[in-house]
């Protein structure tokens, strides 16, 4: 049985196909840190979004080393996805350490004529594991539909990188009673076709959580996360193994509560993961 959905503890034996077996990331040697309802790891994962010069980057992911070296890691898989200019840095500050790397965004295509654009295999080449797509930032801001968003998470499983697919509805679709749907939608239109155990992440991100310090009551995130479960099984063979993450405004007061509700995952964590402490805290806070 798979027990991590995200990258595994021991490649060889994850039974994950073998390119990916060898390209995904190590993680903490824990055995602990399993979420009761599903059986997976949790994940806690740093979206560092459009932050950081390399002098406040490698200080971070320098900060983040010593804690995991110090001799109590948290019993969950840990990683960080730091803007698009320190990923090379931050992969050699990580190396060795058991926290992966992710990259915030890619284009559908494997080259070409995209200026601006980076390409999936140039973030698994700059030593990435993961790769979020279809973050709401980036729906809103960058008018990112469904389809974009599976030809990407499809380009990143081409290229051996796990898609973080986030999914998340608007404060006037929660209004108006329709965020089941929503996500629903969200969730069939951006999955790629054919995926194995292992090989996708999902992080649902209710859009007016983030970074407004307002969260769902964790009734409506277990809710929302018994939905999503169920549509990923009934979508796709590997739905039962993979993480759901919550994401809006998750910080070290209200991570245990939320990292506690069944089939929370993990946690996708934005303002606060720029801080080294309190992302460590919010890790620490895994059941
Ligand atoms: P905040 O944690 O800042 O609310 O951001 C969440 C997020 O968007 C993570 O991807």
């Amino acid at each position: 049985m798979i027990v991590t959905g995200h990258p595994p503890r021991n490649p060889q034996k994850s039974g994950l196909p073998g390119r990916l077996a060898s390209t995904v990331a190590p993680v903490l040697e824990r055995a602990e840190g399993l979420d009761e309802e599903s059986g997976l790891r949790k994940l806690v994962a740093g979206n560092w979004k459009m932050n950081g010069l390399k002098a406040e980057g490698l200080t971070l992911a320098r900060a983040l080393v010593a804690r995991a070296a110090a001799g109590d890691p948290p019993d969950c898989a840990l990683a960080v996805f730091p803007p698009a200019t320190l990923l090379m840095p931050v992969a050699e500050t990580l190396r060795g350490s058991g926290i992966a790397l992710g990259a915030q965004d890619c284009h559908a295509e494997a080259s070409g004529a995209h200026t601006g654009d980076v390409a999936a295999p140039m973030l698994k080449d700059a030593g990435c594991a993961y790769v979020i797509v279809g973050h709401s930032e980036r729906r809103i801001a960058h008018g990112e539909s469904d389809a974009e968003v599976c030809a990407k998470a499809t380009a990143a499983r081409r290229a051996g990188l796990i898609p973080v697919l986030c999914i998340g509805e608007s404060l006037a679709e929660r209004e108006r009673g329709a965020e089941l749907e929503v996500v629903a939608r969200q969730l069939e239109g951006s999955l790629p076709e054919g995926l194995a155990a292992g090989e996708i992440v999902v992080a649902y991100e209710p859009v007016w959580a983030i970074g407004t310090g307002r969260t769902p009551t964790a009734e409506q995130v277990g809710a929302m996360h018994a939905h999503i479960r169920r549509r990923l099984t009934a979508a796709i063979k590997a739905g039962a193994e993979a993480p759901i993450l919550y994401g809006g405004s998750v910080k070290a007061g209200n991570a245990r509560e939320l990292l506690s509700v069944a089939n929370v995952n993990g946690a996708l964590v934005g303002g606060a993961s720029l801080n080294a402490a309190e992302f460590w805290a919010i890790a620490q806070s895994c059941p």
